[in-house]
């Protein structure tokens, strides 16, 4: 039976290779996409998603936009990663569809309590909506199936501050109520995702397609690569929300363990660092599933073996 998900996100580069991911995969049905502020303004994001969507032929699933802001931080976007439109030097045509009237946590909301048990949430933006509407109906929490966010940094490195990752620093009180609710939770943070480089090889594999979409792939992975070479002397591009896509149906990419994960939300050189209690310190049950292994290749080839099928003819 496949998955029912709802794709939470700010696209954004690796964002939109995750939706291509996600509908070429049989595994999952993606019942809506719901925007965030991040890495573009929301309205842009919402505009690359619902041009991402026109360029692969999948109009048909709705696009609900959701918050503009961070619940406390101000907004901070990222043009230096991802470009000023987030789609680095892709340029896809404006999309004929719109989005939906209904805001983001509302269907989050909506579809959640119709569908008890059933439906799957994968974050891969900032957690300013799944926050918002844990607040707005906190019966979410039990009814949700289970929760997949990219976010965090647990013994690696932040990408954003020295202890932070970008979602978890952007909106890092989102990332605390989500933490401390009680949801079934899978992290992906970037212990596992850094482990993990899209390369000109694999991208030389796809270009074996002449096809608009490894033309997309190509245009915005371009710009991410000269981003990863310029901040952080990596030679290639790391596609973090396109493996936390691909643990909803493919878990045995990654070996995990249960921690009690937290988020520093004090004004200082933590915020937004996430921790987890190694040594149980604090007497806390495991809060959720955290990815800190990982197959690299088992991931990349998922990934190009299921880019490639989207971009075929006829496929
Ligand atoms: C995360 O931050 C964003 O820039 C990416 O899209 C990803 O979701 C990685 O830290
Ligand atoms: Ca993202």
């Amino acid at each position: 039976m496949p998955k029912h998900i709802i794709i939470d996100t700010d696209p954004g580069i690796d964002d939109s290779l995750a939706f291509l991911l996600a509908l070429a995969s049989p595994e999952v049905i993606v019942d809506g996409i719901v925007t965030i502020h991040g890495n573009a303004s929301t309205t842009q994001v919402t505009t690359n998603a619902l041009s991402i969507l026109e360029l692969a032929k999948r109009s048909d699933v709705p696009v609900y936009r959701g918050c503009e802001l961070p619940l406390v931080q101000p907004s901070m976007l990222s043009p230096e990663t991802h470009g000023n439109t987030g789609l680095g030097y892709a340029q896809l045509p404006a999309p004929q569809s719109q989005a939906q009237a209904q805001h983001g946590s509302d269907f989050m909301i909506e579809h959640i309590m119709s569908h008890p048990g059933e439906i799957t949430l994968v974050c891969i933006g900032p957690l300013t909506n799944v926050a918002l509407a844990i607040r707005k109906e906190p019966r979410i929490v039990q009814a949700v199936k289970e929760v997949f966010i990219m976010g965090g940094a647990i013994r690696h490195q932040g990408n954003t501050t020295p202890l932070a990752e970008y979602n978890t620093y952007v909106d890092p009180h989102a990332a605390h109520i989500v933490f401390h609710s009680g949801m079934p939770m899978i992290l992906t943070p970037l212990d596992v995702t850094y482990q993990c480089i899209f390369t000109t090889d694999d991208l030389s594999r796809l270009q074996k397609i002449d096809s608009p979409i490894t033309k997309f792939i190509a245009d915005s992975t371009r710009f991410y690569m000269e981003f990863h070479d310029e901040y952080q002397k990596i030679d290639g591009c790391v596609i973090n929300d396109p493996m936390t896509l691909a643990l909803t149906f493919m878990p045995e990419i990654c070996d995990y363990e249960n921690l009690y994960v937290d988020v520093d939300i004090s004004a200082g050189v933590g915020l937004g660092n996430t921790f987890a209690d190694f040594y149980n310190y604090d007497k806390k049950s495991p809060n959720m599933k955290v990815a800190l292994g990982v197959r690299p290749r088992m991931f990349m080839e998922l990934f190009l073996e299921r880019m490639e099928k989207l971009a075929k003819p006829n496929s």
